[in-house]
This record gives structure tokens, sequence and C-alpha cells, in this order.
């Protein structure tokens, strides 16, 4: 059996939540967008963008059946340790899936709930850190910031049940104009319902009904 070492490990809720250096590591904008998530146990929800699965694992604690994904290969390594981690803590289902947004996700699949801390900071090709390039992946939203955003947002339908809700991060380094012209072709009733300054940056979390 290979052994696999440790990284840094921090606490969060009672659970256990470990890093590693090619995986975004949790900071404001995750949890406040875990203090707007209001859901009841037993929801099903698709986090998309998992990182170190520390949005999926509180959310299951709660009792939520949940699928993640993430396009990163190290992010789902991880999410699988910090499950067998917390294990214990768990009352729901954690299903981990590796892939580009919805793209792991069967087309009969639906959630009562969907959550998505993107990319979102707009990126020109100098701004990129480079590296093994998973920062940028966490990170880059593109020009705009919203690229990334406005694939969720299009292909969102198709997945959340008819009186779901869909919530995600903005960012006010992004174009607003341009995020409610998305919202407004797949007809979403948009709310901002948890709102924080950063230094110069605004960062809202939207939940979507649709
Ligand atoms: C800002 S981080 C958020 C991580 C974690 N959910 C959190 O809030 O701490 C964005 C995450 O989305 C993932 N990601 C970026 N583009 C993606 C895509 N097209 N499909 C799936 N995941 C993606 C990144 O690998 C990264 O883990």
């Amino acid at each position: 059996m290979t052994s696999h070492p440790v990284n840094q490990i921090f606490s969060f809720n009672g659970l256990s939540i470990e890093f590693h250096g090619s995986v975004y590591e949790p900071a404001e904008d995750t949890f406040q967008l875990l203090e707007a998530i209001k859901i009841t146990p037993k929801e099903t929800v698709l986090e998309i963008g998992t990182g170190c699965g520390i949005i999926a694992l509180d959310l299951a604690r709660q009792g939520c059946s949940v699928v993640c994904t993430d396009i990163n290969p190290y992010a789902i390594e991880l999410t699988h340790r910090n499950i067998e981690r917390n294990r214990h803590l768990l009352k729901g289902h954690i299903d981990v899936r590796l892939g580009d947004l919805f793209s792991p996700v069967q087309k009969d699949e639906r959630f009562s709930v969907m959550v998505f801390n993107p990319p979102y900071l707009p990126t020109k090709k100098k701004d990129r850190i480079g590296g093994d390039g998973w920062f940028d992946v966490a990170t880059d939203g593109g020009l705009t910031g919203l690229s990334v955003t406005k694939r969720f947002i299009q292909e969102l339908p198709r997945y959340l049940s008819s009186d779901g809700r869909a919530y995600f991060v903005f960012s006010s380094l992004s174009d607003r104009d341009i995020l409610n012209q998305y919202l407004k072709k797949i007809n979403a009733q948009a709310e901002v319902v948890l709102s924080r300054c950063f230094h110069d940056e605004l960062i809202d979390i939207y939940r979507i009904t649709l």
C-alpha cells in the first residue's frame, strides 16, 4: 500500500479539511457562499468546482445528498481523501466526479440545489500565474471574469429541478450588465442574498430560480 504524505489540515464546523498545493484553498468567497446557502436535509445538491470539497462536505454533514465535480484531478483526489477523513460526520452521500462543468452529470439527473464558486477574476494572458496551471484554472474568468460563469448559467436549466435554486459567486471586478444579460437569456429570477466588501471588491452571492 502506498502512503500519502499529509498536507496542511484545518478544522471547519467540526470537519477536518486537508489542503493541497495544486487545489484552491478555501477563502472568504468560500465561507460567504457557505453562509448564504439555505438547505433542508435530504435535498439533492450539485456542486460544480468543489476544490478540496469543503462545501460538498458541509452540505453532506447537514444531510444533503451531494454530487460534486471538478476539472482538476488533484481536487478530485483531495475531495475523496477529505470524505474518508470525515466519513463518520457525514449524514448524506457524496459522489465525486471529474470533468468540465456539467459533463460528468447524466442527462436525466436533476438537483434541487446547485452551487458554484467559479473562477471569476478578469484575467489577461499576462496576469496568469502559470506554474502547473491549476491556480489559474481556479481563478481565471477570462477577459470579462464571466467566461466560466456564462457556461454555467447557460447549461444549468437542464439539470435544475423545476422548484430548484442555484447559488453562485459574483465579483464586482466583473461586469454586472453582462451577467444580467446571461441571466435574462434563461429567464432567471435573480437575487443577491449576501454581499460583502473586501478591499476594493464587492463579493455577491446570487441565488437564482427559473
Ligand atoms: C474558486 S475555486 C472554488 C473551490 C471551492 N468550491 C471553494 O469554494 O473553496 C474554483 C474551482 O472550480 C474548478 N473549476 C474551474 N473551471 C471548471 C470547470 N470548467 N469545470 C469544473 N470545475 C472547474 C477549479 O478547479 C476550482 O477547484
